[in-house]
């Protein structure tokens, strides 16, 4: 029986048929506004009610911003933090400005991989974490494509090696088809990808996990929502587009 780490997720356990192997490193891939973050952040979040330490690598937004964002979906981080059982990562200010000067965990320079592994590894012994979101791991190589898969192997050796179940966002452009390059995709043990498509003049939200090493899982595209308590996936229905137009069906 493999280990299972339960997501939060409403509805993507079932998906998993039970939730993502222990250790496994998951890409999440998705375009702009799919609900990479917001997933991200529920994935930790619950952790932390569940007494299951964690650290969010913050790539993209100021660790302040990621802060009150978690905060208006109800998981505010800050107790966590106090207690010793979250911890944000700033890869962001580069240790510029006020603000940053309060963060304990800081990526000064993210060319400089080794000392990237060595913060990220330090908070997650100093915490103890069980998971770790990296929002997103794209920054980390998006000028050095041919650096993308060692980055990736990389952290996956660190991650897994300290126990802990990650997902790396990892960010795509509109209308693309993969899920962030070749190297990454087959280096990740998981793929799970959000997607956002205009139908009709509206926009769709639906996901599918593409691989997930260790367990069985749907195999259908399942719509999803995102409401002011977080995503809400749906297991039970299948989202099928189907010449411009789409149907929802019982799955
Ligand atoms: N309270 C809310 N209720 C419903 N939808 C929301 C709410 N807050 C945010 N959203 C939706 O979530 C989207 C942002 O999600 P998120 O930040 O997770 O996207 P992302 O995939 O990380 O995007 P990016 O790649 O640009 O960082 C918004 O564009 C909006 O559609
Ligand atoms: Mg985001």
């Amino acid at each position: 029986m493999v280990k299972r780490v339960k997501s939060g997720i409403p509805g993507l356990d079932e998906i998993l048929h039970g939730g993502i192997p222990a250790r496994n490193v998951v890409l999440l891939s998705g375009g702009p506004g799919t609900g990479k973050s917001i997933f991200g952040q529920q994935f930790l979040y619950y952790g932390l009610t569940q007494g299951e330490p964690g650290v969010l690598v913050a790539l993209e937004e100021h660790p302040v911003q990621v802060r009150i964002n978690m905060s208006q979906f109800g998981w505010d981080p800050r107790p966590y933090e106090e207690q010793g059982l979250f911890a944000i990562v700033d890869a962001f200010t580069g240790g510029i400005g006020e603000a940053a000067k309060r963060e304990k965990y800081v990526v000064r320079d993210l060319d400089d991989l080794p000392s990237f592994v060595d913060v990220l590894r330090q908070a997650v012994k100093d915490i103890g974490a069980k998971r770790v979101v990296i929002d997103s791991v794209t920054t980390l190589y998006i000028t050095k494509p041919a650096i993308a898969r060692g980055v990736v192997m990389r952290l996956k050796r660190v991650l897994a090696g300290l126990g802990c179940t990650s997902i790396l966002v990892s960010q795509i452009s509109v209308g693309e088809r993969g899920f962030g390059g070749p190297g990454v995709e087959h280096a990740a043990d998981g793929i799970i990808r959000l997607d956002l498509d205009e139908i009709e003049g509206e926009l769709k939200r639906s996901m599918i996990v593409w691989k997930m090493r260790g367990t069985s899982h749907s195999m259908k595209r399942h719509p999803f929502e995102i409401t002011d308590k977080g995503i809400v996936i749906y297991p039970d229905k299948v989202f099928k587009i189907y010449r411009g137009t789409y149907r929802i069906e019982e799955a």
